[in-house]
Parts: C-alpha cells; structure tokens; sequence
C-alpha cells in the first residue's frame, strides 16, 4: 500500500486504550457470555464459544457462547411457550407499556456505559454511539411504549347482501403475530436490535434475537436490562452465533412466525428462501446505494459538509450512505475539492478517542472487501482525489476515499461498498437526473440539496426510494418509516407501520338478525 498517502491523515493513537474503561464495562467484557433463553443465562449447548475482537487493534476483547441450531430450538421454544402463557401478549396495554418504558429508563441510565460497550465491540467513535446509536435507541424505546395502547381496530360497515334477511355486525381487531427471528447486522448493533425488538414488544410478540457475530456484546447487555426491566421469561431470548447456522436455523424455524433481518441483499434473498417453508411473515432491510444529488441552485456552504458527512458517518458502513455523488456539472470542482479536502483532514481513530473523526472498519473482513473495491475502481480508471489506501495497521482503518473519474460500468459506482467511499459524477440536464439516480437495483434512499422548493418537491416523486432527504441526510427518527424500494427490502421499520408489521388483523363478524 501507499504508506506515503496514508501517512499524511492527522491521526493519534490507532488503538483503544481498555485500561481506562468504565469499571462496569470491565467486568462485562472479562466474564463468559452465555446464551439468553427463557430468563436464564444458558451456555450453549454445544459448549462451544468465539471470539469478539475490538476493530481498532484485532486484540481478542471477550468470548461468546457460540450458539446454533440446538439453542434456537431452545429459544424458540422458549419464545413460544411466553407467547402462549399470554403474560406479555395479554398483559393490559398500559402494563406492558409500562414495562417497555421501564427497561427506556435502564438504558438511560446506562447509556454512557453503553455507548462505549458499543465503541469498542464496533470501532464506531464513542461520542457517536452515545448520541447517535444510543440516544437514537432510547427514542426508539419510548416511541414504541406508547403504542401498547393505541392498537386499535375498526368497526366494518357491512353491506350484507349475500344471504338476504341477515343483518351482521363486524369489527377489526389487531393481535400480535407471534413469535418472531430478528436477525440484525453489525453498524448500528444496539440501534439494530431495537428497531426489531421495540415494535415487536410493543405489539405483544416474544422475540428470539440474533445480534451480527462481530458485535455481540449491547444485544446482550440489552437482555440483561430486559431482565431487570421484569419482562415476562422468554419473552425475550438472545442466542449470539454465526449466521450460517444460528441465523439460517431461526429464518428457516417453522416455530417462527416472523423473521425481521437487516443486513446484506444477499443474505436478505436465503432469509426470504428459508422463510418460504412455513410462509413466515418476512420484513427485510436491506443494502442501498444511495444517491447524494446536488442541484445547479444548491447553497454549496450547507451542501459540501452535508455530502462529506453523507458517506463518511459510522465509516460509511450506513446502509443508506450518500455512496453516489451527483454534483450539478457547474459546482463540480467546488464540491469534490470541499469533501476531499474535508476526508483528508479527518482524524483517523479508535472509538473511545473523543476527538478521532475515522474509526476502523468493522472487521478484517469488511477491510479486505472495501480494499478489494478501492483496488478494482483504480483498476477500471478511477482517480482518488483523496484517500484510496487501507492502512497497514492491526486496526481496520481505511481512509476515507473520493474516487472520481468513474463510469456507470465501474463495481464501485454499482455495487454497495460498505466503507469511507464516494464516486462523484457530473451532470448537465436535471431533466436527466432522476433516471440516473434510479439506476441501480437498490432504492433505500437519496438526498437532494437545493434552494428552490419547487423543484426539489418535483424531483422527490421520481426517485424510487424508500427515504428522501431534503438538505439534509441520514437523518432518522423513532416516528419515521424507513426502508426500501427495489431490492434494497421489503417492509418498513419505524413508525406506527413498524408495529404494525408485528401484527395480524383479525376480522369479527357476528350475526344480529332478530
Ligand atoms: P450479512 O448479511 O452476512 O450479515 C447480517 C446478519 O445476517 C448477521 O447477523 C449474520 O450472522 C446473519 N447471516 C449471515 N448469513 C446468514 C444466513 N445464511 N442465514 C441467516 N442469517 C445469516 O452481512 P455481512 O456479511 O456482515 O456484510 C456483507 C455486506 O452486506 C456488507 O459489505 C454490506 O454491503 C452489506 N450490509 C448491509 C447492511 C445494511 O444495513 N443494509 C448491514 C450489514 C451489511
Ligand atoms: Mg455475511
């Protein structure tokens, strides 16, 4: 690799320092984690454990129970019985809320020691995870509390025409769908696992969660709050283990009757397969490449640091990273000169250095893939107006990249790249620029940057995404639908369409005829 690049990113040390963490957090990484199943912490059945590394320094920093197929059997029959005793979903609503609202209150408690929990399991900066992954959680956690009670149904206006001298009365009503597989990637970890488990909870389902095998470690503290919190047992299992087998069991478990995954489209497709064997109701979250557009009329002040920010938040592994720049062909320069200049005065650093601005990757793995992108768009022609290298260093950092002259040919304009990367195009015609934004096979989100009203709001319709962003980007919020079009999923988290993705309807009809 170019050290000479890479060594010209301001940067301190690229490694945690462990020994100055919180005392709690300490002790939770120095004791064996087990399983989560039916209120007790549960070794796996095949004693078997692995490893959790912390990204900044590939130092081993605890060990999970390596659960599989044995301990989601065991857990789903856990979920089920706790579904079936019907103390969760036939506790009165303000109960349950109750509850929720109880285990909100743990977490605020808890949050700085979580924020950093998650900074070191993940690599993300630990100013981040507390107000972003955490706070964000927390919303996530009191919005849904307060939808135990609001479930409502509606009374159905019959007709009654087909048996002739009957009269009917109906009504709808809404019940929790069951039990239900959640199994959630590892950039937003904690943040993940309540988008699942919040609106699932919230609707009276019981849940058997299956956190990314690189970051185990909030999903865990997460059932111990729960716990403490007096959620019925089995109510909520956590079963950490590796996706081929943990995961391909929960998604295929004819005991589950919804699978909820956020993650690869690629998984996303088997996750849909396995589902098919006992029609699961399936919500899947999936991959983007989301474009970043920048109008002819742009304030370039508000728009330059939005669509640096757009690609470099979390190191670009947000599934709805602004990984597609479009930049009206006027403002080009400006604009790529602004982000690049902006990633390499970025400070690369682990998660618990306050002031680093870069974490590492998540893990070797996604290292190797993001570098095989940076190698194969250099290859096809593309130029780095800044970064482009991985550093040769124990942690996974890689810097953050502008790739320019880039062609729609090219992997990296096409495919999801997961990392500190952004390929910058022009473009002549805003007639043109919606077909050009829609053409690729995802469609989570975008985000326009424009004064003129007008125009913005005329444009917002042609894009087939989930979420669009005006001025702004990445901006989320507990109330919110998200998710995507195309194969970017299926299904809508956040919002009152999240709970209600938890939920059969149940139509009553009842004959009056006197
Ligand atoms: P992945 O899709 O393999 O992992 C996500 C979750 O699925 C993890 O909990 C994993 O254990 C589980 N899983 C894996 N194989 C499974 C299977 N056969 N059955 C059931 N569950 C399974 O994602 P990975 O490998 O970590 O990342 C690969 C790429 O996926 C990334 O480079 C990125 O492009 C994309 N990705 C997208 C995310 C998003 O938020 N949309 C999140 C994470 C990754
Ligand atoms: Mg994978």
């Amino acid at each position: 690799m170019n050290t000479a690049v890479a060594a010209q990113l301001p940067r301190g040390a690229l490694a945690n320092d462990l020994s100055a963490i919180m005392p709690a957090n300490a002790a939770f990484l120095a004791k064996p984690h087990k399983l989560l199943i039916d209120g007790a912490w549960v070794a796996a059945a095949s004693g078997k454990t692995f490893d959790v590394r912390d990204p900044s320094s590939d130092n081993v920093i605890a060990h999970c129970s390596l659960g599989d197929a044995a301990d989601v059997d065991l857990a789903v029959a856990a979920a089920r019985r706790a579904f079936e005793a019907g103390d969760w979903a036939q506790m009165k609503p303000v109960d349950r809320e109750r509850v929720l609202h109880r285990l909100a209150d743990l977490i605020e408690k808890h949050a700085d020691e979580l924020a950093e929990l998650e900074a070191i399991d993940n690599g993300k900066s630990v100013v981040m995870a507390r107000h972003v992954d955490i706070k964000a959680a927390l919303e996530v956690w009191r919005y849904m509390a307060g939808w135990p009670t609001k479930l409502e149904g509606k009374t159905l206006p019959l007709s009654g025409t087909l048996v002739p001298g009957q009269q009917y009365a109906a009504f709808s009503t809404r019940e929790p769908i069951g039990v239900v597989g959640a199994i959630i990637a590892w950039n937003f970890p904690f943040l993940l696992a309540t988008w699942k488990c919040a609106p699932a909870l919230a609707a009276g389902c019981t849940v058997v969660l299956k956190p990314a095998e690189e970051t185990p470690l909030t999903a865990l503290r997460l059932g111990e709050l729960a716990l403490e919190a007096g959620f019925p047992k089995g109510v909520l299992n956590v079963v950490t283990g590796m996706g081929p087998t943990a995961g391909a069991a929960l998604s295929a478990h004819a005991g589950v009757d919804k699978i909820t995954f956020t993650g690869s489209t690629e998984v996303g497709r088997l996750i849909v397969q396995a589902a098919a064997g006992n029609m699961k109701k399936v919500t899947v979250e999936l991959g983007g490449k989301s474009p970043t557009i920048i109008l002819p009329d742009a304030d370039l002040d508000v728009a330059i640091p939005g669509a640096a920010s757009a690609i470099f938040f979390n190191q670009g592994q947000v599934c709805s990273a602004g990984s597609r720049l479009y930049v009206a062909a006027k403002h080009f320069d400006q604009v790529v000169g602004g982000i690049a200049d902006q990633a390499k005065s970025m400070k690369l650093g682990p998660g618990l250095d306050p002031t680093a601005q870069i974490g590492p990757l998540v893990s070797s793995i996604q290292r190797e893939r993001v570098t095989r992108y940076l190698k194969d768009g250099a290859a096809a022609g593309a130029s780095a107006a800044a970064g482009g290298q991985a550093l040769s260093s124990p942690g996974y950092y890689v810097e953050p990249t502008v790739f320019v002259n880039v062609n729609d040919e090219m992997s990296v304009v096409r495919e999801e790249i997961f990392g500190p990367v952004v390929v910058a195009q022009p473009f002549d015609d805003v007639a043109d620029i919606a077909r050009i934004a829609n053409d690729t096979i995802y469609g989570l989100a975008a985000s326009i940057w424009g004064r003129d009203i007008g125009k913005v709001l005329r444009l917002a319709p042609k894009l087939r995404a989930g979420t669009v962003w005006v001025n702004c980007h990445n901006v989320l919020d507990a109330t919110m639908p998200f998710g995507g079009y195309k194969q970017s999923g299926w299904g809508r988290e956040l919002g009152g369409e999240a709970v209600y993705s938890y939920l059969e309807s149940k139509s009553v009809c009842i004959n009056i005829t006197g």
